[in-house]
């Protein structure tokens, strides 16, 4: 990403991003917000569109909905839509979305990179050329789906992710000068453009996170704070996946929350309202004795010690036991989606702990457990409560909006509808 020919002087930019509500800055069809002008995005999957296809979206309770993904390649001209699909897959399920939000009135955004998909980003905005190329590239997808708007998710600049990502100390730079060149591209001046984030703030070049990142509120519309994957099998216990708060939890348990990146992101210069918060879908599983689970007294401990051995396999959904990207084995996600929970026997299709289950609801980090104690497995994820929680915070904190991962972990819009009810949708 780069600096480049500037159509708009920084000063201009600055005074056009004051002129216009922040969020909302560039955006055409009312830059993904409704109600409240609160952003109600979901990330909707390609690889999922056989079980939860297009038409299954709840369109009028999104403000925008955001395709996963186009990966990015070693060639700075590409991005791959159809990344383990059928080749042209992803092109024709994109065509639809998009489609389909604009009927709706929804914005319709493509998410660059992911998880699998961030291999390449830091080459693609290495050098002056690069970031012009990559500018095309993206304008490029833009303008042949129509898109409203595109998200990078970059995991992470600065900062390795799955393993055998290219990083450069440089990165956060570099994706900063990118965006500015971005946003000096007269397709890419109109674009609502998000960016999907750590719960700190993108790394410096000294592999810490940035205290000051004000430039890049003024070239993003919002960034996505992914307060998610916060505690999984590779924490020292059960902890929550997506805990709200965490300053009332024990120190050690101190590991990130809502609070924090709120308090992370605006300390360094994001303000608030340009802060989305990302929300699960899903929870994460882990195999835990009754010794360790249950009290004497019976009741489900808190951040109880697990089989780090003995992963769980999640839902139809959870990523298998595979060799990775990097070709690095990996043990099965151990991931439930909120529905996949209900078919498991976990909770009932109201959304509740089933007969048989212990249950427990950790008012400091909002974050529900569940337990079955003949199958020792206990999950820490998200119901109605707790997104109605987070709704309520970000009312409270004025923040931007929620961010869903994803459309299709929700089941009836349990999830969907209570985060818009707390936070008055
Ligand atoms: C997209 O990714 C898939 C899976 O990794 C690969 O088979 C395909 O060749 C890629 N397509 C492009 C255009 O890079
Ligand atoms: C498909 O690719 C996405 C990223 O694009 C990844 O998160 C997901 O796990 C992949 N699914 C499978 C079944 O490989
Ligand atoms: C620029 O992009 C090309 C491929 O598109 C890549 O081969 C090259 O390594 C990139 N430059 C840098 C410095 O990463
Ligand atoms: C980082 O950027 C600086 C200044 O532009 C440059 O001198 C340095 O070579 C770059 N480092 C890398 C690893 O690209
Ligand atoms: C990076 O940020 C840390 C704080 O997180 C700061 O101490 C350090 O000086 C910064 N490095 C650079 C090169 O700005
Ligand atoms: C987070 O916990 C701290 C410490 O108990 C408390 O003061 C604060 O109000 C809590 N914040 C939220 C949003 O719950
Ligand atoms: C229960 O689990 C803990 C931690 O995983 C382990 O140290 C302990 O030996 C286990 N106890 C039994 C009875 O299996
Ligand atoms: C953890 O699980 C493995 C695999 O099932 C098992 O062999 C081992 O005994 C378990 N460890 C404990 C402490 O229960
Ligand atoms: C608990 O797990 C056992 C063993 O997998 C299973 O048979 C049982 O149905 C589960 N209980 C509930 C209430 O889902």
């Amino acid at each position: 990403m780069s600096l480049l020919p500037k159509l708009l002087s920084l000063a201009l930019l600055a005074i056009y991003v004051q002129a216009t509500p922040a969020s909302s800055s560039y955006g055409r069809r009312g830059a993904g917000h409704s109600g409240g002008g609160k952003v109600a995005s979901t990330w909707w999957t390609n690889w999922h569109a056989s079980d939860f296809p297009v038409s299954a979206l709840s369109w009028e309770k999104y403000t925008r909905v955001t395709f996963a993904f186009a990966e990015t390649t070693p060639d700075v001209h590409s991005l791959n839509l159809s990344a383990n699909l059928t080749a042209g897959l992803g092109e024709s399920l994109l065509t639809e979305l998009v489609a389909a939000g604009h009927q709706h009135g929804v914005q319709v955004a493509v998410s660059i990179g992911g998880w699998t998909g961030s291999r390449w980003y830091s080459s693609n905005v290495a050098t002056p050329e690069n970031r012009t190329a990559f500018v095309k590239t993206v304008v490029g997808l833009a303008t042949t789906y129509d898109l409203d708007g595109l998200d990078f998710d970059w995991e992470y600049p600065g900062n390795q992710g799955i393993g055998c990502n290219v990083i450069s100390p440089n990165d956060t730079s570099n994706f900063l000068s990118f965006l500015q060149e971005l946003r000096s591209d007269p397709v890419g001046a109109k674009l609502v453009l998000s960016a999907a984030t750590s719960i700190v703030p993108f790394y410096n070049s000294s592999g810490k996170p940035s205290t000051d990142v004000s430039a890049f509120s003024k070239v993003l519309d919002f960034i996505e704070v992914m307060n998610y994957d916060v505690w999984g099998s590779w924490s020292t216990g059960v902890g929550p996946n997506s805990p709200l708060n965490d300053t009332c939890a024990p120190t050690l348990d101190q590991q990130g929350s809502a609070v924090s990146a709120l308090k992370a992101w605006t300390s360094a210069g994001m303000p608030a309202h340009q802060l989305v918060l990302g929300v699960a879908a899903y929870g994460h599983s882990f195999r835990v004795n009754h010794s360790q689970a249950l009290d004497a007294n019976g009741q489900l401990t808190a951040y109880p010690a697990f089989n780090a051995s003995d992963q769980p396999v999640g839902d139809k959904w959870d990523d298998p036991a595979a060799v990775d990207e990097c070709g690095a084995k990996q043990g099965p996600g151990g991931q439930f989606t909120f529905w996949g929970m209900m078919d498991a026997g976990f909770l009932t299709p109201t959304g509740h702990p089933a007969e048989g289950i212990d249950y427990r609801y950790d008012t400091c980090s909002q974050t529900p457990y569940v337990y079955n104690t003949t199958s020792d497995v206990m999950i820490s994820f998200d119901n109605a409560r707790s997104f109605a929680e987070k709704g309520r915070f970000i009312d409270w904190a004025s923040l931007g909006g929620f961010a869903m991962w994803e459309a299709g972990g929700d089941r009836d819009d349990i999830l969907l509808d209570a985060i818009r009810a707390g936070g008055k949708y």
